[in-house]
Order: C-alpha cells, then sequence, then structure tokens
C-alpha cells in the first residue's frame, strides 16, 4: 500500500528503521498505549481523534494567525495523531496546512485527508492536483468527495488515481442529516473505502442506518462536527462532570463528548476541530485510557440531555 505517510517514513529514515515504520499500525515510543482502529479495507490503523480545519485553519496570510495553526499542529504530533482533515472549500485551510508541514519535524505520523469540491472530471483532477502542492505532499492518504457533489464523476477518477498510488482510501462525505438517504445509497452500491458524516452526543440518526451500513460493507468511518460546532459545551458551561465520569478516565467534557464518539464500535475515527492548544490537549486525552460501555453510553446521553 503506497501511504504518503509511509514513502515521507522511508525518505527520512534508514535502512532498517524505514523496514520498521513502513508497516502501517506502527508506533514510536510515545504513541504506544494510544487507541487506534484499523480501516477495513487495508488494515492501516489509525489514531481515532484526528483534527479538523474548517474555519480553524483559515489563517490566510496572517503571520500570528498560521503561527498559531503550526503549534496546534505540532501539539497534535506530539500527542500522537494522525488524521488532519481539510478541504478546498476551507479557503486558505489546505495552504496554512502545507506551510505547517513544511516547518514542524515531528509530521510524521501524519494521515492526509482531503476532498475534491468542484463539479466535473477535468477541474476535479486539477483540483486535487493544486492539493497536492498546497499539502507538499506526492499522494493523499484518504480522498473524499465533498457533500456528494457529483460523485458519479469523481469517484471513477479517484479509482485511477488509487491505481497509480495517487491516493490510498476514497470515499464521500457529508455533515446534512438530509443527504442521508443518498449517501446510504452510495455507501451500499459503491466501491469505496470510507465515509464521512456527522455524530455526536445530540445527533444520534447515524445510529440508526449510516453506522450499520458501514459496518456491513466495510468502511472506516470519520467523524465530522463531534461538537456540534462547539454548540455542545453551551449546555455544560458552568457544570461540573458527573463523579461516574472518571471511571473511565474523562477529565473534560471534551473528552466526555469524543469518547462517546469512539466508543461506537461502527467509528474508526473522530475529528474534532480547534484553534486552540490548550482545547488540542483536551481533546487527544480521549486517545488513551478506558471507553465506556452500552450501559454508560445510554447514561452519558441521559445525564447530558437532562443539563
Ligand atoms: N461535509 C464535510 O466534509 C464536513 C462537514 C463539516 C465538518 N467537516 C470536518 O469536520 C471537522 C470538525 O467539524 P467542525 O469544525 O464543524 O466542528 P467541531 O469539531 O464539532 O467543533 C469545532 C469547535 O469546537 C471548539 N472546540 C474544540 N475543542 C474544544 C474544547 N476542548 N473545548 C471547547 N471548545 C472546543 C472549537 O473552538 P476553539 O477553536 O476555540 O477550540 C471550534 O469552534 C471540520 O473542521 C472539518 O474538517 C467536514
Amino acid at each position: 500500500m503506497k501511504h504518503s505517510i509511509t514513502r515521507r517514513r522511508v525518505l527520512a529514515a534508514g535502512a532498517g528503521l524505514a523496514a520498521a515504520l513502513a508497516v502501517p499500525g506502527w508506533a514510536s515510543e510515545t504513541t504506544v498505549g494510544l487507541r487506534r482502529r484499523a480501516i477495513p479495507g487495508s488494515g492501516a490503523r489509525i489514531p481515532v481523534i484526528g483534527l479538523g480545519s474548517w474555519l480553524t485553519f483559515d489563517a490566510g496570510s496572517v503571520p500570528h494567525r498560521r503561527d498559531n495553526v503550526r503549534a496546534v499542529m505540532q501539539a497534535f504530533f506530539d500527542r500522537g495523531g494522525g488524521m488532519i482533515d481539510s478541504s478546498p472549500m476551507y479557503s486558505s485551510a489546505q495552504e496554512v496546512i502545507g506551510a505547517g508541514l513544511s516547518k514542524i519535524d515531528n509530521n510524521q505520523g501524519l494521515i492526509s485527508a482531503t476532498k475534491v469540491w468542484i463539479p466535473g472530471r477535468g477541474t476535479g483532477i486539477w483540483q486535487m492536483e493544486s492539493a497536492l502542492k498546497l499539502w507538499g505532499l506526492e499522494s493523499f492518504d484518504l480522498l473524499y468527495v465533498h457533500n456528494l457533489l457529483d460523485w458519479e464523476t469523481h469517484l471513477p477518477w479517484m479509482r485511477e488515481w488509487q491505481q497509480q498510488g495517487k491516493v490510498s482510501h476514497i470515499g464521500v462525505t457529508t455533515s446534512h442529516g438530509r443527504r442521508h438517504g443518498e449517501l446510504l445509497d452510495v455507501m451500499r452500491k459503491e466501491k469505496m473505502d470510507c465515509v464521512q458524516f456527522t455524530y455526536n452526543i445530540l445527533d444520534r440518526e447515524a445510529e440508526r442506518r449510516l453506522l450499520p451500513v458501514a459496518q456491513e460493507r466495510g468502511l472506516a468511518v470519520i467523524i465530522n462536527r463531534p461538537f456540534r460546532g462547539g454548540s455542545l459545551f453551551r449546555r455544560v458551561r458552568n457544570q461540573v462532570l458527573p463523579g461516574w465520569a472518571a471511571d473511565i478516565g474523562i477529565e473534560n467534557w471534551a473528552q466526555y463528548f469524543l469518547k462517546f464518539i469512539v466508543s461506537h464500535p461502527a467509528v474508526t475515527c473522530a475529528i474534532p476541530a480547534t484553534s486552540q492548544v490548550a482545547h488540542l490537549h483536551e481533546n487527544m486525552g480521549a486517545l488513551s485510557g478506558p471507553l465506556p460501555d452500552e450501559r454508560m453510553r445510554q447514561q452519558m446521553i441521559r445525564y447530558y440531555e437532562s443539563l
């Protein structure tokens, strides 16, 4: 399997180490004990908490804002993070990510994920060739069709890219409940590796059909809007965590929300976005320690909804 990450590791490492690093699922000393899940189609194992980039990474060319994104990315990799998710829709985010990657030296764990967001085959290919340049990569680990836009046109050339080693895994995304019917059709009929949609402690529609179908079809599931765009925090402002949250190593509300998501057996990775290093550290805490069982997951819903 040709991973951009695997290739970078091989280039960076000596021969013996390179062989070890090229094995999917390899983990450094600092990342041992952090929770990973396999992408069913390839077996590549990825950390269950990733990093979104909508709004938070749109730093444009403002130096202090770019420095801030770089600090968030650096902390993400320091904490054993892998997947960074972006899209041409997120304005300058891809360029800012590329600039960040070129300046930090701890990015060996990167799992690159972006999306095509334009109709038409030629324009789609052009957009993703540009994205590779913006990120400074030769290939992407995950490539999606953003919000299912012209997916019938894009999936065929994305499969060609897969054959050519320019992308490892392909799929589609949405964050809109009203698109779930169409998303289910695509998941059932099309050959792909991954799917991205919304699931959080309040938006649980995905439990009914999307998550079971993803499991049946052997699709990796990446979860967007894990904090409902940040609005989940409003209800818990000035609220203390319930005592039993400590039983599963939950230290803050961010971990409460994230552990709820990644404890679903069909979920591969959640991708919270943040512009703050302190928040990043809170979020990455959900990579380790116990997860709630089904009984506790129900208790978490009841407690949150009672606030
Ligand atoms: N259709 C699609 O493909 C699609 C659609 C939507 C989203 N996505 C992807 O999914 C990612 C995540 O979704 P999202 O950005 O919409 O929303 P989100 O991750 O649910 O929420 C992000 C918000 O949560 C806040 N936050 C993060 N960590 C926090 C913490 N520990 N404590 C308090 N607040 C915290 C952030 O503010 P601070 O900056 O202050 O931390 C930010 O405003 C996106 O960035 C994007 O990459 C994809």
